[in-house]
């Protein structure tokens, strides 16, 4: 038996056309949907998540406004554009593209983001309501991967979530999701002693370590559900310069129920949720 694949292109596609059609009907209201992105400094991969969520916009018909800073920027100048931006009425979503140069405080930035306008969630506010289950906004990655375990038809409620990683960007909102949801949840990461212990526990297994094909098809317990939320590049071999995922899915496809690919998983979702965000944020806005 093989798993069933995880069609995050699919899914991501029908959710931007909802989305295009409710920008539309608040462009019609007069409150056309605007994200701003701030991309600082040169990272190619960076670049390329940036021109995808660009895109993103420019299909549903949101208004965009993208900022490519350079390297050298100061904090202060950083800063500053920020608010500009909170305070710009045609700009609902402010998105800093993650991670900054390593002499920008990357809290400082984000708490400087208006939390009506923190579509990716970060804010300390916007945590903080993750946490007590009232957030303005959810991260877009792990809320993403929370819209493909409905789809897929994933029961929840008393299921062993396993997620791997501890990032605020994915593992520790996953977390929170997934227990709001009615898992028992568990988060391994570097330090975890017996990985495969906790793994092969796991109905529902979320990948986010950045470790390439890290969790093998011994790792998952037979019929789990298995989300990768990893994108890494392979640096060698006949497959160098492709893209792979924290799972090796030649080894999980044979032991999971279902399993999302990469790519074609979790990335479209996250730009998915993005809009989806920016298009609440602006109804919000709108009134
Ligand atoms: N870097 C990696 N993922 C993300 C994300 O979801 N949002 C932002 N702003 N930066 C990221």
């Amino acid at each position: 038996m093989t798993a069933r694949i995880l069609d995050g292109i699919a899914l991501s596609r029908t959710i931007r056309a909802e989305v295009a059609e409710r920008a539309a009907a608040l462009t019609a209201r007069g409150t056309r949907p605007g994200l701003a992105v701030i991309l600082v400094g040169d990272s190619a991969a960076s670049a390329v998540y940036v021109r995808n969520k660009i895109r993103a916009c420019t299909e549903a018909d949101i208004h965009s406004v993208f900022d490519h800073m350079p390297a050298d920027t100061t904090e202060a100048d950083l800063l500053a554009r920020i608010r500009e931006l909170n305070a710009d009425p045609a700009v609902h979503g402010i998105l800093v593209q993650l991670p900054l140069p390593p002499h920008i405080d990357e809290r400082l930035v984000i708490e400087t983001i208006a939390p009506a306008k923190d579509v990716d969630g970060f804010h300390l506010q916007n945590a903080g309501g993750l946490l007590t289950g009232t957030p303005l906004f959810r991260p877009c990655t792990p809320y993403g991967v929370m819209k493909l375990l409905e789809h897929a038809g994933a029961r929840l409620d008393g299921a062993e979530a396993v997620i791997v990683g501890r990032s605020n960007i994915v593992g520790k909102p996953q977390a929170l999701m997934l227990m709001q949801g009615g898992a028992t949840v568990t988060i391994c990461h570097s330090r975890t002693r017996d990985l495969a212990f906790h793994t092969r526990r796991a109905d529902i297994l979320v990948a986010a370590v950045g470790r390439p094909k890290m969790i093998t098809g011994d790792m998952i317990k037979p019929g789990a559900i298995v989300v990768d939320v990893g994108i890494n590049r392979i640096e060698e071999g006949p497959d160098a310069g492709k893209l792979c995922g924290d799972v090796d899915f030649a080894s999980a496809v044979e032991v999971a129920g279902a399993i999302t690919p990469v790519p074609g998983g979790v990335g479209p979702m996250t730009i998915a949720m993005l809009l989806v965000n920016t298009v609440e944020a602006a109804r919000r806005f709108a009134g």
